[in-house]
């Protein structure tokens, strides 16, 4: 740190991103990441003469993304507003509609970047433990009085909330806005996007990064009443109105368009997750339910640390996270169903050289 850096940040911890080797040397599991490449229709449109146009600024507006990802959900341009990653619009949303007299609250096991941008901007956050069989108590988050963020489901435990259980939360904080982080929902668990007609309180966000195979794109979008669109609209052009780039918005429409891709690699993912999921089990592993792209399991004699170096060694990458409830759990990936072959592999290697040496 330099002694130039504000003290409003001493205490900041930054949010650390999964390992990103750049060598392509592991089957990475890692990051929660498409197995996939994007979809044909993609990387036709990333042609020669969008290149040459990058001398020029993007649409400010997103104008013909914005269009597809609306028509897409049966919303309109006006609900509709473009981050780069869903990251930013997350960073957005905690500017907009938190502050000092409201605070923001989130469970204590989700997504790591609640509690970063909570204390970047300076906010309190009401931490709620899950349950203990992971689930979020819906309870808790009724008539809370505070802007409320939840993923559904939820990383990285994979569970995910019903409607009606959103629609709770939403209800009774009628003056709070309720974030639904839908990161993954595309993999098996019902999307809010319907709600937001009728709750002027709801902002659903999601991604390009899992389902859509543009992780390295960066592109992820609210959708909200106009209103609070035009709140995130303003916080978005006070920072960068050019905010995504040419190749992303292209990228981002024709990967909206696709749809048959979609299905089809989505089917794909979540046909390997209940196979690995399955095969998990013989193993001894305990699998929480997901409805995402990754399982999150804890074997009943192996810690997690242990898997995740050996994993590792053994060229596969999956996420580990050293704290507590959560230091005896691995979080996978969903890949092709080669990649999941070799997990298993490598795991009855490593499951059986333990047994070889406990003997
Ligand atoms: C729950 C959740 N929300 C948001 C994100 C951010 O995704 P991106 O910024 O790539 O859109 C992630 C990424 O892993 C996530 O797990």
């Amino acid at each position: 740190m330099s002694r130039f850096f504000s003290r409003r940040f001493d205490s900041l911890a930054a949010y650390t991103p999964g390992e990103q080797p750049q060598d392509q040397n592991y089957i990475k599991l890692n990051t929660n990441e498409s197995p996939f490449e994007p979809s044909p229709k993609v990387i036709e449109a990333l042609n020669n003469s969008e290149v040459a146009k990058l001398r020029l600024y993007s649409d400010p507006e997103c104008k013909l993304t914005v269009k597809a990802i609306a028509d897409y959900y049966g919303v309109e341009s006006k609900n509709v507003v473009l981050g780069n990653g869903s990251d930013e619009i997350l960073s957005f949303i905690f500017q907009a509609f938190c502050d000092k007299d409201t605070p923001v609250a989130y469970p204590d096991i989700s997504y790591g970047f609640y509690s970063v941008f909570a204390q970047l901007y300076g906010l309190e956050s009401h931490v709620i433990p899950l349950k203990e069989d992971y689930s979020i108590d819906v309870d808790d988050y009724c008539g809370i009085g505070k802007t409320v963020i939840i993923a559904n489901p939820n990383a990285p435990t994979g569970i995910a909330l019903s409607l009606a259980d959103i629609e709770k939360i939403l209800v009774s904080n009628p003056d709070n806005v309720v974030v639904v982080d839908e990161a993954y929902v595309d993999f098996g668990a019902d999307s809010a996007v319907n709600l937001t007609r009728k709750y002027d309180n709801l902002i659903v966000v999601q991604t390009f990064s899992k389902s859509r195979q543009l992780a390295g794109a960066r592109l992820g979008f609210a959708v909200a009443n106009e209103d609070i669109i035009t709140d995130l609209n303003t916080i978005r052009f006070s920072t960068n109105p050019y905010n995504i780039n040419r190749l992303t918005l292209l990228a981002g429409e024709a990967a909206i368009n696709d749809k048959d891709y979609f299905e089809n690699t989505r089917a794909k993912i979540i046909a390997n997750r209940e196979y690995t999921a399955l095969e998990l089990k013989k193993r001894g592993f305990r699998v929480l339910d997901s409805k995402t792209n990754f399982l999150f399991a804890a074997h009943n004699t192996a810690g997690g640390e242990m898997l995740y170096k050996a994993l590792k060694a053994d060229g596969i990458l999956v996420r580990y996270f050293n704290k507590p409830r959560l230091s005896d759990f691995l979080r996978i990936t969903i890949g092709t169903r080669e990649q999941m072959d070799a997990l298993l592999t490598s795991l009855d290697k490593i499951l059986s050289g333990k047994d070889d040496n406990d003997a």
